[in-house]
Order: C-alpha cells, then structure tokens, then sequence
C-alpha cells in the first residue's frame, strides 16, 4: 500500500510520510523555514509562531512545527505576508527583553539574533521593555538571566521530556510568565541535577555557561568531538576549545547514539582536570622517598619488575586487580583478561561494585 502523502511546498511537489509535519517535510527537503521553540525530540508546542506558513485555503497562517501534511496541501513558506508575520514575533520578542547583544554571552550563537538580521529588522516598531529580573547567579555552572528570556519553553521541555529530571517548568502568567524550579527557587536550592541540558538548547543568552563567560567568542572557539571519559557509555560530546583550553562541553544531537546529544553534570561540567596544573601528565616513580618524572617505557619496566618480583615470592593469586567504571568496555575485558593470562590470577574487581 502506498501511504505517501503528496503535497506541494514552494512549488516543489514533495512526498512524506502520514503524520510528518509541514516544517519535517521542509527540512528534509532543504527548504528554510525559521523556529524558535521547535525542538527536535520534544513535543511540539506551537509556543512562538516564527514558523507560520501559508497554507491555500486555510483561513490563517498555521504553525508549520504543529501542522500535520494531508494530501494536495499546498504550502508558500516566504510570502510577503508571511515575512510580515514573523517580523512581528521577532519585534515582540525583541522588545519584551534585554537582548544587548554587546554584553551577551550568546552573540553570535543566538536564533534571536540570527532571525533579526535574516529578517532584516533594524529597530523594534514596539518599545523596548526588559522586565527587570535579577540575573541568577548563585551557582558555578548555570547563570540565568530572565531579561533574555523568550520563553520560547525548550529547556522546560528537554528537563521533562528528554532527561526527565522533571525541574524546570513555567510560572506565572502573562508578561510575568518565566521559567524556573518550583517555587522560583534558584537552581541551586532546587533539586536541579545540573545536566545542563537546558543551557545547551537555550535559543537566546537567558541560560548560560558560566565557565564559559567571558572566556571566547563562538567564531573563535573549535568544537572536537571526543568520547567522554566519565564511564563506560562512551556519551559523545564536543569539547569547546580555544588556544588549547577547554571552554565548555556541549552535546550534538547529530552524533546519534549512545546519548544524542544530552550529557550528566560530570561530562558536561566536569572537564576542569583536562587544563588543570595539578594534572599527572607524566608517570612518577619514587627514588630516594621522592617522586620523580619517568618515562612509560621506564614506568611499565618498573611495574613488571614489580609483578613478577611480588608473583616468583608470594604467588599469582597474591596480585589483585582493579579496574574501572570510567573505562570502556573493551579496556575493561582487556584488563581482565590481562589479569588471569598474563599475571594468572582471578582476582579482578570493579568500582562501580562499591
Ligand atoms: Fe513553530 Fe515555534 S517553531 S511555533
């Protein structure tokens, strides 16, 4: 049974699948339509309205993220009437914060922003009114700040939907509307477990890094991709780097599989021991009582001399040995079977049994 949906998009005719939305369709076809509170995994909410479209014989515009295609839809995604819609979010939204893009953390890595110029917006036709909020700071990770706020309802819905740590949602109502833990406690008085899933897919500057304030731009930062070296699942997150330092840690939806993009407070804030000057770089091996920088040829040289030593004395089975949850898996099966071939003992053991 054929069960594609044909429909027409811009004057391309298109096929998708039953339940695809028009803005699914669009993108799969590299047709450009802007979003704000769309975010891919999450329910969609209809929230902002910057993805409104034409559609022929409806009798308004229609939020391309919530609209289901049906047959013979025709759909126009820049039409001067659309532009004029989506003009008029952006200035609303605009004019309802502190988007001084001079002092933000996100310049230059902001949807807000981008739409404004995409849209060719020079100044608000509304006053500009910022609500006045004091900026959250009472923690080391998160800084929040409402002024910036589009409630635009991501990190509400990644917090509930994705890591399920059920903390953020909305209070209030109407222009006084905001987004926090229950009882607008600061997040560090909540029970937050600071995944920071809601920082990594704030659209504007309200949820920040902190680590990261003031420490590169976002055309001057390299993201490299790298496994996380917290445990086992192998999590695949870009380290944000800048002169060799790690900036920040953020996810990538894109890398798929095992974590798809979302991290835990260690992966995503626990990167400090990389640039730390405490840091072993090197192997140390104690003469005279005092501990001396060696080479790995002459650490490992120094261990088997050790081993075999303690195992000729005392026997295999007076060796132990303990592996590691921050391992992968291979290295883990590598360890054991190091263990019982070459040292010839079963006494293997794993932290994460603590
Ligand atoms: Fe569709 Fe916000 S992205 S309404």
């Amino acid at each position: 049974m054929d069960d594609k949906i044909l429909l027409t998009i811009d004057g391309r005719e298109l096929d998708a699948k039953p339940g695809q939305t028009i803005l699914e369709v669009a993108k799969e076809a590299g047709i450009y339509i802007p979003t704000l509170c769309y975010y891919p995994g999450t329910t969609n909410v209809g929230a902002c309205r910057v993805c409104v479209v034409e559609v022929e014989g409806a009798r308004t515009l229609v939020a391309s993220c919530c609209m289901p295609v049906s047959p013979g839809m025709v759909v126009k995604t820049d039409t001067e009437r659309v532009l004029d819609a989506r003009r008029l979010v952006v200035e609303l939204l605009w004019a309802s914060g502190d988007h001084n893009c001079l002092t933000c953390e996100s310049n230059g890595n902001c949807e807000l922003q981008d739409l404004v110029y995409r849209l060719k917006i020079e100044e608000p036709r509304f006053k500009i009114e910022p609500p006045g909020y004091e900026i959250e700071d009472t923690n080391s990770m998160i800084q929040k700040d409402m002024n910036k706020c589009i409630l635009c309802g991501r990190c509400v819905r990644v917090c509930n939907e994705i890591q399920v740590n059920e903390i953020l949602d909305f209070s209030m109502r109407g222009s006084h509307a905001r987004v926090g833990p229950a009882f607008d406690a600061d997040y560090i008085d909540s029970e937050c477990y600071f995944c920071g899933e809601c920082v990594d897919v704030c659209p504007v500057g309200a949820l920040t890094f902190k680590q990261a304030r003031f420490e590169g731009r976002p055309w001057d930062i390299e993201k490299v991709r790298t496994t996380c070296t917290y445990c086992g699942v192998g999590c695949q997150l870009d380290l944000n780097v800048l002169n060799g330092k790690i900036v920040k840690v953020t996810g990538n939806s894109e890398y798929g599989q095992p974590n798809q993009g979302s991290l835990c407070v260690k992966g995503r804030f626990g990167m400090d021991f990389v640039n730390h000057p405490d840091r072993l770089t090197t192997p140390l091996i104690r003469k005279n009582g005092e501990l001396k920088e060696a080479t790995w040829d002459e650490a490992y040289d120094f261990i088997s001399e050790k081993f075999t030593a303690i195992k000729e004395k005392n026997g295999a089975d007076s060796i132990a040995g303990f592996s590691s949850a921050r391992c992968t898996n291979e290295e883990n099966y590598l360890f054991q079977k190091f263990m019982r071939a070459v040292i010839g003992t079963n006494n293997v053991d794993h932290c994460a049994r603590l």
